[in-house]
């Protein structure tokens, strides 16, 4: 069946959590749905769109959303949390995508701290979580996006992302990104369900490319070698540098290349 709304709710399990809405084209699905959330749309509204204008990523960056190869989708959530603890939203949903991915497509997925998820040494998929605070101090509404490529597009993909983007289906079947979308949300609800349990941290962990391996942690454009210890039950990762001192970061101005990938 075509990527459409009746074949993504005949896999879907978790209907009642969620309220899915599929358009054409927009800017960003994450400032759409920031959006309405500040106006009090619900928990469980998904916004899927086909193409993205101005698909956003982490640290400023630019998600290349191009028309009929990829899936491009956020959700608003309302949970109980700490902004410090948005790092468990972006996490599950990274293993979420990794699980669905080996799932859908057979192929075994691999998690880049703190929010990518490769397939080889290929990046598949990116993960945006953007909160609004409430009281200042727990949140008032988050909103996970999530980029995948699905399949290759028919030129290739831009210059600037051809050496790094890869894509979870080899060949075009449509069908598959019903599939995929389903199984992301459903494995998705069942982690956010206890997500303050950190239940899916372990795995989370072990589907991680970046433990015990040597890595560059990149901090405000300054560069520092390090090995990777692990990956701690905050989701925060564990480094030891050259000098022996040891590091432990959370991700937000934090991003790391592995040197083996
Ligand atoms: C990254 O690679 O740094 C994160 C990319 C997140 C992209 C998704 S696509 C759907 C949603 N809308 C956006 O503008 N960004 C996220």
């Amino acid at each position: 069946m075509n990527f459409s709304l009746e074949g993504i709710l005949k896999e879907l399990k978790s209907k009642d959590f969620y309220n899915i809405e599929i358009i054409r084209s927009t800017t960003s699905t994450n400032d759409v749905l920031k959006s309405v959330a500040k106006q009090g749309e619900l928990e469980g509204k998904v916004l899927v769109a086909l193409s993205q204008s101005n698909g956003k990523g982490r640290l400023g960056r630019n998600f290349f959303s191009q028309e009929t190869t990829g899936l491009y989708f956020s959700v608003i959530l309302r949970p109980i949390l700490l902004p410090k603890d948005s790092i468990l939203i972006t996490t599950a949903a990274a293993t979420a995508v990794a699980k669905a991915i080996k799932e859908v497509s057979g192929k075994n997925a691999k998690i880049k701290w703190v929010n990518d998820v490769f397939v080889g040494s290929k990046k598949v998929c990116g993960i945006l979580t953007e909160a609004g605070i409430k009281n200042e101090k727990y949140l008032d509404y988050a909103v996970l996006g999530i980029g995948i490529n699905a399949f290759y597009p028919e030129n290739g993909f831009k210059n600037e992302i051809k050496d790094i983007a890869g894509a979870v289906f080899d060949n075009n079947a449509d069908g598959m990104r019903n599939k995929l979308l389903a199984k992301i949300l459903d494995n998705f609800y069942d982690y956010y369900k206890n997500l303050t349990k950190k239940e899916y941290v372990k795995e989370y962990i072990s589907l991680s490319c970046a433990v015990g391996e040597e890595v560059t942690v990149i901090s405000n454009s300054v560069e520092k070698d390090a090995f990777c210890i692990g990956i701690d039950d905050e989701c925060r990762l564990i480094v030891k540098y050259p000098s022996g001192e040891k590091g432990v970061l959370s991700s937000g101005e934090i991003s790391i290349k592995i040197k083996s990938v």
